[in-house]
């Protein structure tokens, strides 16, 4: 029932109709427990709150699969301005994106040049850019591409997820370059052929990959709520005498928010990712689908 449920929402995410209909609802069926808002100035004041509470955060202008040029400007106009904001403001945040949101669909080229018009902010501004990692349909291309960007600019990084079989040699090679990686268990709906089914297996990846890649030396952002994982990271940090200045743990703007502040007061870096925009429906659909209770969740605001 778990696994249809997960299908079901996963499906669902990835419709652009349904997606097109809540857009032109707005924030609605709960999603503002996990969307900071639809604008700009309002994921700022959540980020201002969190930094508040000892937090750092990285902002997320939501959005994905795009298919016209204009549109990919448009994200990237919306990176560009979610940047300035951060600076303007100057609270403690960094910015994350995903490369469809920005064409990759349409070419690597035309992404890469907004890429660049980011990268090129984000020196100005002196902050820093994830690239979130999408389907394993993306994962190449986004890995290729960040290697281009990597070779001239240290202010960009990606993520890996642990659920894809290819994970273990992509760590090994991007940790020869110092690549600065957000470690995740992964949030797609993937098949048996480039994926672990089994939870227990992507479990045990996440934990190995967590161990290779802090041992190489580079930055490791450790992304999850699993108190199991967290736990054993921390133990393997404290053993092998890793600096604190070399990882810092990081979670989903409304979810673990105890574990966050337990963190924080142990004294670890923590970053919370802030997604704010119109487009929240796919990554709605996503959280729903990694936890069956947050559907009791939608189904008490739904009368609201
Ligand atoms: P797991 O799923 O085992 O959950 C552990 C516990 O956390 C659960 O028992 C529950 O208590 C809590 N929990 C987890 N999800 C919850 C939810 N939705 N609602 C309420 N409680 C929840 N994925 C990806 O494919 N590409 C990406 O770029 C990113 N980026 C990213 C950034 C950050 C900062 C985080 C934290 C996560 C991502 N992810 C991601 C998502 C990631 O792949 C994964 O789907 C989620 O983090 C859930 O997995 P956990 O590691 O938390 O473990």
């Amino acid at each position: 029932m778990e696994k249809l449920m997960r299908s079901f929402f996963l499906t669902l995410g990835k419709s652009r109709r349904v997606g097109g209909l809540a857009r032109k609802y707005g924030l609605r069926l709960g999603a503002s427990r996990f969307v900071a808002g639809v604008e700009i100035n309002s994921s700022i004041e959540a980020v201002k709150k969190l930094n508040k509470q000892g937090k750092m955060a990285t902002l997320d202008h939501l959005g994905e699969f795009i298919s016209s040029k204009q549109e990919a400007e448009h994200s990237t106009e919306m990176c560009r301005r979610t940047l300035a904001s951060i600076a303007a403001s100057g609270v403690n945040a960094n910015l994350s994106l995903k490369l469809t949101s920005l064409g990759l669909d349409l070419g690597s080229e035309l992404c890469e040049s907004q890429m660049r018009r980011i990268l090129e902010l984000a020196e100005q501004t002196d902050n820093f850019v994830r690239i979130d990692m999408e389907d394993y349909a993306h994962c190449q291309p986004a890995l290729d591409l960040y290697q281009k960007l990597r070779a001239s600019s240290d202010r960009v990084g990606i993520v890996i997820q642990a659920y894809l079989y290819r994970s273990e040699q992509d760590v090994q090679e991007l940790g020869l370059t110092n690549a600065n990686l957000r470690l995740v268990k992964g949030a797609y709906k993937e098949p048996k052929e480039v994926a672990f089914p089994l939870k227990t297996d992507v479990d045990q990846s996440y934990m190995r990959l967590i161990e290779q890649h802090l041992l190489s030396g580079s930055y490791t952002a450790i992304a999850t709520h699993d108190r199991d994982v967290i736990q054993q990271a921390k133990a393997f940090i404290r053993d092998q005498g890793i600096p604190v200045s070399q990882f810092e743990f990081q979670m989903l703007y409304g979810i673990c928010e105890e574990l966050q502040d337990e963190l924080v007061l142990e004294g670890y870096r923590v970053r919370i990712y802030v997604p704010y925009g119109e487009d929240w429906f796919g990554y709605f659909m996503r959280r729903l689908a990694e936890r069956p209770d947050n559907v009791w969740f939608v189904l008490k605001n739904m009368w609201k």
